[in-house]
């Protein structure tokens, strides 16, 4: 039985330390005992060490929204993996739209970042998803697919079952509404086909997919119900601590 996952990336919406602070309390008293299912944030890197001490014995798991590639080296601007380890990271998030399009992530770093995670103990939260032209060209399961063989190209099987796969069709990122729940439950449907022919039957029915792209506390009740579908990840309308809830609540069997 996979267990449902709500996640949120805060990506810049939340912008200063002490907002960060604020929300991560109003989260951690409305959920910090829940374990029916896993929860966790991704703030901005500083924001970090402050989320570590308001989430001390939380339910709520805490993360970053990126790393480098590299372990250590002349990387200006870059965040080691390490770090994230040392700060208590349990999660990063890799590839996101918005890291493939602003800041030209390729997929070849993106397997390098996945296999530094599991080196580091952390599970990577990895964004795949076709783009609007692709879905119109018809080639989105193409595009998906290659995507899922580089995130999880040189993993054991053991690792490949521990990442988390959010499917994140660009065209429904930061819109009023997502993707409509057929859709996405045929593209999950699809994703855990690749993963059975490529890393077996076990491996297919451990991985888990969630979706992103404008969930909110509505649409996510009907996402919650589909068997394929093992929770959401959030932006926009989980930054205050009450949608958040009603989102986790949503999910809550
Ligand atoms: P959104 O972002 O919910 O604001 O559309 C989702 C995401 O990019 O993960």
């Amino acid at each position: 039985m996979r267990k449902q996952i709500i996640g949120s990336s805060w990506k810049m919406h939340i912008n200063s330390i002490n907002m960060a602070e604020e929300t991560g309390e109003d989260l951690n008293k409305l959920l910090g005992h829940e374990s029916r299912v896993e929860m966790f944030i991704l703030p901005s890197f500083p924001m970090i060490p402050k989320l570590s001490e308001v989430l001390k014995n939380s339910s709520i798991k805490y993360g970053a929204q990126n790393m480098c590639y590299e372990e250590k080296g002349a990387f200006t601007g870059e965040v080691p993996p390490l770090v994230l380890k040392e700060l208590g990271c349990s999660y990063v998030e890799i590839g996101h739209a918005e890291r493939r399009s602003y800041f030209n992530e390729r997929d070849e770093n993106i397997n390098k970042k996945v296999r530094l995670a599991f080196k580091y103990g952390m599970i990577p939260v990895v964004c795949i998803g076709e783009e609007e032209r692709d879905k119109k060209e018809n080639i989105g399961e193409i595009k998906i697919r290659s995507q899922i063989l580089w995130a999880l190209n040189g993993l054991s099987k053991e690792d490949a079952q521990e990442v988390i796969l959010a499917y994140e069709p660009v065209w429904a990122i930061g819109k009023e509404e997502a993707a409509s729940v057929d859709y996405v439950e045929n593209m999950h449907g699809h994703i855990r086909d690749i993963v059975k022919k490529e890393l077996g039957e076990e491996v297919s029915k451990n991985i888990r997919i969630i979706y992103g792209g404008s969930v909110g506390p509505e649409n996510s009740k009907e996402l919650s119900k589909r068997e394929d579908i093992d929770g959401v990840f959030v932006g926009r309308f989980g930054l205050e601590a009450e949608n958040f809830k009603s989102i986790v609540d949503n999910f809550i069997r």
